[in-house]
């Protein structure tokens, strides 16, 4: 985050109270709410513990509530066992079985929609599959598919029979797939022929071929959803098309019963280190918190129909597609494809189409669509929509304004939902029939959480306006539990900086004089691309892997619609590129860092230069190279640097 959009929300005071109908039929009342805090406040422990036992439907109920004699390796309800399929599923048969549970829109066109009834049956005949493919409680299995009801299939099949899966996100390249299947040690890959995306076919099974070529001992079976219809190659003894892995299966599963700690996914995510990490999520604290947020935050009603758009490779796909809201046995849209495709007004359509009533996306998509003007959403009918939802990054005013006015007409309360892969569920949230919303304010966390600003030795920060390091201070049953195979890192990583006793969530953030909460961005080398978590340290050592790159560093600059776009210094071998070979290198770098990564990993800038400049104990002067890509004026101290001429340079004026 930059000075400039920290000004811009430090100035903002507008104020919306929730509307008045809105408020007057919602399901959580300014009294309710309080006396939710309040227990909270109380006896937090004591509040979950409740809420558990209300919410989830347990095979052995629990007796210890949290365990906190490994901390800060928190465990909820550990001796009570569940499945979370069955919670997600089964409950509702009896009362909802005949009630939408996906309608699905395919990016050509094409739609369906699965009951709750026909999707158990679904996962029951999938989670065989898996069985009499060998799969067993505790075995990892990646998922590589479009964004089509398998997609949750597969993911429902998996903790059906106490898989632990692990989706990667389609857009991924297949360096990256690999990756994540070593580091998972995954058994099995559940992928597709391809997806429809812009108007494209995106080949998934090429990926996964290729990722398996050079790795992927692990994997013994493949099994591949044919979604395209395009001609894919199978190896013999180790794919499997989906269609021919179902036949014959029963439509009934008697779930594996497994431990509330139980594993049930790993999701990896950018850190500002190394490897992206295999974040660990449990079964019933995480299906707690996902459900109990999507009713309070999204106010969830019988008849709603609930779109989240984002992807089930991310973490928002995972707790508002996937887990929480078929928890809360809601209806949910699942759409294929990109926004614009055909054009801009697609999501708007969809809306319209299905009678979405709650809308729940990203602010880089709403710049996106905002900056094609008004006519698009007008054309269609969202008179349906009553809440709508924001998520992944700092969401400035005037995107929130536009959202607030074009689309939800001033008729919808806007929650800026702050949560992260990590926390497993939304922390902070207006609630939408009680808070008062402010743009670009995520407001106050919701019951149960206990969110702080604190400055660098751990005190709270009173002073309103004042930024620090936004943590956690109490556990919540949501949160994740470990890094997968590393929990050395996990403890550096979220808990070492105030020795132990807060989640430190890597962003900064400020309390105004009201006591909302302003998320000013990451603290540490993580990106928001798109919305989408990218490291530093990850593209820059895709770059380094090109043999004509010797050094790089990679920052970002602000961007119209992505937020943040990626601005990489590039040290080559040799002689420094100009002119035309400049030019082609730099496209040629691209493409190569967008085949390592994955497209969303392409570096919008490069610019080459003879060095980088260090401090004298050889750390790259970071700071100073965002000013340069933002061409903000430079504030450090240059006259260490050993060729502070570099600096010239760096600003592409030599
Ligand atoms: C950022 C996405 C401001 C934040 C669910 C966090 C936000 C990171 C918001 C996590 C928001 C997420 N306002 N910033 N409403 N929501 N962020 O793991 O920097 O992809 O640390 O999870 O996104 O990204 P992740």
């Amino acid at each position: 985050m930059t000075d400039t959009n920290i000004e811009s929300i430090l100035h903002e005071n507008r104020s919306f109270p929730p509307p008045q109908d809105f408020a007057a039929k919602a399901r959580i009342t300014p009294a309710e709410l309080a006396a939710l805090a309040t227990e909270a406040q109380r006896d937090n422990v004591g509040f979950w513990t409740r809420l558990a036992r209300e919410e989830l439907s347990w095979h052995t109920k629990f007796k210890q509530a949290l365990d906190d004699s490994q901390a800060p390796n928190y465990r909820w309800f550990a001796d009570g066992i569940l499945n979370a399929s069955y919670n997600c599923l089964d409950v509702h048969l009896a009362a909802n079985g005949d009630k939408p549970a996906i309608i699905f829109e395919g990016e050509p066109g094409d739609s369906h929609t699965l009951t709750y009834r026909q999707l158990t049956v679904e996962v029951c005949r999938f989670a065989n599959a898996l069985k009499a493919q060998g799969i067993e409680p505790g075995d990892r299995v990646v998922i590589y598919m479009p964004m089509v009801p398998e997609a949750i299939i597969a993911m429902q099949a998996c903790a059906r029979i106490g898989a632990t899966h692990s989706v990667v996100f389609g857009g991924f390249s297949a360096n990256s797939l690999r990756d994540r299947i070593n580091d998972a040690s995954a058994r099995m890959v559940i992928t597709a022929d391809g997806g429809w995306r812009g108007g494209k076919s995106v080949e998934l099974k090429a990926a996964v071929d290729a990722a398996l070529a050079d790795s992927g001992r692990s994997v013994e079976k493949v099994i591949v959803f044919k979604r395209t219809g395009e001609p894919v190659a199978m190896r013999e003894g180790r794919d499997l098309w989906w269609s021919d892995a179902v036949k014959g299966q029963r439509d009934r599963c008697e779930p594996a019963w497994v431990g509330a700690e139980h594993p049930l996914f790993l999701l990896y995510t950018s850190g500002s280190t190394g490897k992206p990490k295999g974040i660990q999520h449990s079964t019933a604290g995480y299906l707690l918190s996902t459900k109990l947020s999507s009713q309070w935050v999204f106010d969830l009603r019988d008849d709603d129909v609930f779109w989240c758009t984002a992807d089930i490779g991310w973490v928002t796909g995972h707790s508002y597609v996937c887990y929480g809201p078929l928890a809360a046995g809601a209806t949910i849209v699942m759409y294929e494809g990109a926004p614009m495709y055909p054009d801009g007004g697609r999501f708007w359509k969809i809306c319209e189409k299905l009678g979405v009533t709650i809308f729940y996306t990203a602010p880089t998509a709403l710049r996106a669509l905002m900056k094609l003007g008004n006519e698009l959403p007008a054309k269609y009918d969202l008179s349906k929509l009553r809440l709508l939802g924001s998520v992944g990054e700092p969401i400035n005013p005037e995107a929130w304004i536009w959202y607030h006015t074009v689309i939800g007409k001033q008729r919808c309360p806007i929650v800026d939902t702050w949560w992260q892969t990590e926390t497993g569920a939304i922390m902070a949230s207006p609630i939408p029939g009680v808070t008062a919303t402010k743009p670009g304010s995520c407001t106050n966390p919701i019951p149960g959480i206990d969110m702080a600003i604190v400055d660098d030795e751990g005190h709270v920060i009173s002073n309103p306006d004042q930024g620090g390091w936004l943590v956690v201070r109490k556990p919540w049953p949501g949160m994740l539990r470990t890094i997968w195979g590393d929990n050395a890192r996990y403890l550096s990583n979220y808990w070492a900086r105030f020795g132990n006793r807060y989640y430190v969530a890597g962003d900064t953030a400020h309390q105004d004089q009201d006591g909302y909460f302003w998320c000013l961005g990451r603290a540490d080398d993580v990106l928001k691309v798109s919305g989408h978590r990218l490291g530093t340290m990850e593209i820059e050592s895709a770059f380094v892997a090109h043999p004509h790159v010797a050094e790089t560093a990679v920052v970002s600059r602000l961007h119209e619609i992505k937020g943040e776009s990626i601005f990489a210094f590039v040290v080559c071998r040799g002689t420094r590129p100009t002119g035309a070979d400049a030019d082609r290198l730099a496209a040629e770098l691209r493409e190569f860092v967008g085949k390592e990564l994955g497209a969303i990993a392409k570096p919008d800038d490069i610019r080459f230069a003879d060095n980088l400049p260090k401090t004298r104990s050889g750390k790259i002067m970071r700071r100073l190279l965002r000013a340069i890509a933002r061409d903000e004026e430079i504030t450090e101290d240059i006259s260490t640097l050993e060729n502070p001429a570099i600096v010239e340079q760096l600003r592409g004026r030599t």
